[in-house]
């Protein structure tokens, strides 16, 4: 489906998300003609005229990309109208409002749904959609969610049923913002693209594989949130185990989203699970203390606002997953996530195998394996580290990159991510978007974790602010024979 002539209704118009991120990205598809005939609907609770809103609008687009082109243009197109999401007459005149606007900009009765607010609310908002009569359209409807999907197994099957009786699977695109990010989308490229990659993506030949997301930032203003959350909702049950999806899967026979997204679910079904005491073996929690970030002191977690002081709530989370099927049986895949660590970066290291015998073994210096690293952020590239022999001198061999950057600008921060997905939705592409099968079993995984975790108090905090987290996040690859690959040392060269 091509037909991108839409009515986007976001929920959330005043919010952080749709300021930071939509907004500049629907400038962007705007500036690039990417977007047919369009209009745009604020929902949100405050009273805000039509002008106040294309002023906010605007004002977000030029903070976040400077001041642009047709700017006036592009805003002449966004209306608001003031909402309260338990309220039916308050749909019965959004309803009324959206059919007038579908009419006087020939939108067709397509329609997308972004609902970019507070998780409680997406449930009772599909189903008033549904009821109100907004989804009683002859073009295309859609449901834009974003996360958390649930807190649990049982609360996202519950969320799941009250949207699905207003949305089929095929009309909800769950986002996943890691997957508009441009290297996590290069990942089955680098992957089923290349001749020398596939024949050696298997047990036989890769050693372990190691995933790592570290954030410096502390939980800000989402005290509330993250304290229900922690790392392990917060990060890993969506964007790692989508990595680790992607990584893992089968080549499919073909890139339609259907094909994609099973064998996905297919790695999911693999992972071996672990229940009480046997998650030790395989999980292990962090909580940040007081430390220094960038030369400034950083409070510890339990003294940040809407923090319980004694809060059990995890801020890292290093695990261990085993895929057990026939190409992964063996290698495990690290993955690390945090916040308050020394650096902000996300890479994915995959490590060879040693190679049998070493000619060129020298006391002093081992022959580091290969390594095939995936730079996502902030450095988008590949590295490939091989060995070679020094320049002159004798048969010594050398540890030398090969370097791919995508970009040379730092893509962190860009709207970019938001402006694949919004792109791919009004396209109808869900690829690229979590169906509901890699959500349950995702969670029914990640559960598996938080009900030992919750049995235990932890002993908090356990590190440092500024560093890569607690102790036996280490100690979890050297009873394995390995380490983190310091992401540190990992960069990629900037090519201008
Ligand atoms: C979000 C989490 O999904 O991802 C945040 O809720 C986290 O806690 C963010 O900071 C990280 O995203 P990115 O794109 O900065 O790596």
């Amino acid at each position: 489906e091509q037909n991108r002539t839409s009515l986007i209704m976001i929920f959330g118009a005043t919010g952080d998300l749709a300021k930071r991120k939509l907004f500049p990205s629907l400038y962007r598809l705007f500036s690039k003609n990417k977007m047919d005939k369009f209009a745009v609907i604020g929902v949100a609770r405050r009273a805000l005229s039509n002008e106040d809103f294309q002023r906010s609008v605007k004002e977000s687009v030029i903070s976040a990309l400077g001041n642009k082109e047709n700017l006036d243009e592009f805003v002449s197109h966004f209306y608001y109208q003031s909402h309260d999401v338990a309220d039916s007459s308050s749909y019965v005149s959004l309803r009324k409002f959206a059919d007038q606007i579908d009419e006087n900009y020939e939108l067709e009765g397509n329609r997308i749904f972004y609902l970019a607010m507070a998780p409680e609310f997406f449930g009772p908002i599909a189903l008033h959609l549904k009821s109100d009569g907004l989804t009683d359209v002859k073009g295309y409807k859609r449901l834009v969610i974003e996360k958390p999907f649930g807190h649990d197994l049982e609360s996202a099957k519950e969320l799941n049923q009250q949207i699905r009786s207003a949305f089929s699977e095929k009309e909800v695109y769950r986002i996943d913002h890691y997957l508009g990010k441009e290297m996590v989308r290069n990942i089955e490229v680098i992957r089923f693209a290349n001749a020398i990659f596939e024949p050696l993506w298997n047990n036989r030949y890769i050693s372990n594989i190691q995933i790592t997301s570290s954030e410096t930032l502390g939980v800000e203003e989402r005290g509330r949130y993250y304290e229900t959350s922690g790392a392990l909702r917060d990060m890993l049950q969506n964007h790692m185990m989508q990595m680790v999806a992607l990584l893992a899967m089968e080549p499919p026979i073909s890139l339609t989203t259907d094909e994609v997204r099973s064998e996905k679910v297919r790695v999911f079904r693999s992972l071996r699970t672990f229940e009480g005491e046997e998650v030790k073996q395989y999980f292990v929690r962090g909580q940040y203390g007081e430390g220094t970030i960038q030369d400034e002191k950083v409070p510890k977690y339990r003294d940040e606002a809407m923090v319980d002081k004694e809060s059990n709530t995890e801020t890292f989370v290093a695990g261990k997953i085993m895929i057990d099927n026939f190409r992964w049986a063996g290698v495990p895949f690290y993955i690390r996530t945090g916040k308050r660590m020394a650096t902000k970066s996300t890479k994915i290291v995959v490590q060879f195998k040693d190679i049998p015998m070493n000619l060129y073994y020298q006391p002093e210096k081992m022959l580091n394996p290969n390594l095939l690293v995936i730079h996502i952020q902030p450095e988008e590239g590949i590295t490939l580290h091989l060995n070679a022999k020094k320049a002159g001198g004798h048969l010594d061999a050398q540890e030398v990159k090969l370097s791919f950057a995508n970009t040379g600008i730092h893509a962190m921060n860009t709207p970019e991510g938001y402006e694949k997905l919004l792109y791919d939705c009004m396209r109808g592409d869900a690829t690229n978007f979590t169906h509901w099968d890699e959500v349950a079993y995702s969670w029914a995984f990640v559960d598996k974790i938080s009900e030992a975790w919750e049995k235990t108090k932890a002993e908090f905090p356990n590190y440092e602010s500024g560093t890569m987290g607690p102790k036996a996040a280490d100690e979890l690859l050297e009873k394995d024979g390995f380490f983190w690959w310091p992401v540190t040392d990992l960069e990629v060269d900037i090519c201008k």
